[in-house]
């Protein structure tokens, strides 16, 4: 079975299920975080499936730091950056898109639908835009369903678990 029909599979009972997708999103910290704090004293409403990690630049999350995200759980990732240009290091948001370009092509190695992981630019006074883009990706990774690498690690332990019997 392919990774997608795997994907599609999960999709489907995870509706079932009410999967609710648990998403990482790093956030630089002189623009996207500014950005998500914004979102959140305007009060714009939003999923609550994620979890910020600050970063001082989008080019400081490492491509391991992506990987073991999903290898330990994470259903997507996001990472926030500045818009380009406006990169307070110059060029690290430059970097980060290529990196991520990269990554995604590694993911779909593993198994793994590459829009699992997505890139956006976010400024500090962008906080709608850091509202839709959480609820989009939500959406997204809802669709997808769970962390196929997870999945796949469950059911390795009830058959292991089963034979033990
Ligand atoms: S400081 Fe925001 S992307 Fe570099």
């Amino acid at each position: 079975m392919s990774s997608t029909q795997q994907e599609t599979q999960a999709a489907v009972s995870a509706t079932e299920g009410q999967f609710e997708p648990r998403i990482l999103a790093f956030c630089c910290n002189w623009c996207s975080y500014a950005g998500a704090d914004l979102a959140g004293v305007s009060r714009l409403q939003m999923p609550t499936n994620f979890l910020v990690l600050r970063t001082m630049c989008s080019a400081r999350v490492d491509p391991e730091h992506v990987l073991r995200a999903f290898a330990k759980g994470a259903d997507g990732v996001l990472v926030l950056g500045c818009h380009p240009a406006d990169c307070h290091y110059i060029g690290g948001n430059y970097r980060t898109r290529r990196r991520i370009a990269l990554l995604k092509i590694l993911l779909e190695q593993y198994g793994l639908d590459p829009e699992r992981l997505k890139l956006e630019w976010v400024s500090a006074s962008e906080g709608v835009k850091f509202q839709s883009t959480i609820t989009e990706f939500v959406d997204k990774i809802r669709e997808l369903g769970p962390n196929p690498l997870i999945e796949a690690e469950k059911e390795e332990e009830a058959a292991r678990a089963e034979n033990a019997h």
